[in-house]
């Protein structure tokens, strides 16, 4: 189909007529529909982005060391101390002021380096923007979080999150441990791909038949200022409470762009990114949005077989 392109400033917009088509489609769908256009925007201005291979690619999950600085990490994880008051473990949303909120937007540019945005593009094929970020805490302790137990985050299939770690997470630490894309694709052909919470299950290997290869559970060890980043749609993951630890993390989540995620800052600044309400459905907002707002969350309807593949675009999509 002929997209038409128009210019805001630094900005692209594509034409209402074919955003209103893609949005006519599932959510899923429609999110692949505005990567599609990314990525053919981007491949037309710079080309086929550079192999750099990597574990991000290979099996959905990388490691990326020194992201931020350790001191930093250990400087806002001091301030969490401060913000939090009375924690309600395992999991605390940071409370964030207005002046909490610009510092860790200009913590953005720390993580998102050269060589992250590289790794970004080279797996969505495009641009990426920033579309949400959030604090919290991890600690041993209270009623286990859905999170907890295996599962897939039921968002827009390019979605990449990275996780900042602000203190060390160690084997006994809290932390989150994944499975590759090509373990989580086995678990999917044998129906487990995006459980309801009451279906979900803490060892990942009985929803295997008896006597298939146990999947191989990732759980890198993180110093303070390292980062996990990964597809959080594409990988089973689950949260881990350690023995007595805590954990602080930085959630920075990306979503394909037209343009370099820095346009939407320094345009609209970092306000928009950390979104008030406990709802944070990625998958319901409008792609095709300058600044993609918080929307109601997702119905629980089925998703495409696509999706549960655990591919990034749908068949027919480039
Ligand atoms: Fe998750």
């Amino acid at each position: 189909m002929k997209v038409d392109f128009i210019r805001d400033g630094d900005h692209l917009r594509v034409d209402d007529a074919t955003a209103a088509y893609f949005n006519e489609m599932d959510h899923h769908e429609a999110h692949a529909g505005y990567h599609t256009i990314c990525r053919s925007v981007y491949r037309a201005a710079k080309g086929v982005p550079p192999a750099l291979g990597g574990d991000l690619i290979s099996q959905g999950i990388d490691v990326i060391r020194n992201c931020i600085e350790p001191g930093t990490g250990a400087e806002f994880s001091a301030r969490i101390d401060a913000a939090i008051g009375q924690s309600t473990p395992p999991n605390t949303t940071v409370p964030l002021n207005d002046e909490f909120r610009a510092d860790l937007g200009a913590l953005l540019h720390q993580v998102l380096s050269d060589a992250v945005v590289a790794m970004v593009e080279h797996y969505m094929g495009s641009h990426f923007r920033v579309v949400q970020c959030q604090l919290y805490r991890t600690e041993t302790g209270g009623e286990p979080h859905v999170s907890f137990l295996w599962h897939r985050d039921m968002e827009p299939m390019a979605q990449v999150h990275i996780m900042v770690y602000l203190t060390a997470s160690g084997p006994d630490d809290p932390g989150t441990a994944f499975l590759s894309v090509e373990d989580t694709r086995r678990l999917a052909d044998n129906g487990y791909a995006f459980p309801q919470f009451a279906e979900r299950i803490a060892d990942v290997a009985q929803a295997l038949p008896p006597g298939a290869q146990a999947p191989k559970v990732i759980r890198p060890d993180l110093a303070a200022g390292d980062a996990t980043i990964f597809g959080a749609p594409r990988l089973l993951h689950r949260g881990v409470d350690g023995r007595g630890g805590k954990r602080d993390v930085f959630l920075v989540n990306l979503l394909p762009s037209l343009v370099p995620w820095h346009h939407d800052i320094s345009r609209f600044g970092t306000g928009h990114l950390f979104w008030d309400d406990a709802i944070s459905d990625t998958l319901l907002t409008d792609p095709f949005a300058l600044i993609l707002k918080p929307a109601p969350r997702f119905s629980g309807k089925p998703v495409s077989d696509w999706v549960i593949k655990g591919n990034l675009l749908p068949d027919g999509f480039d």
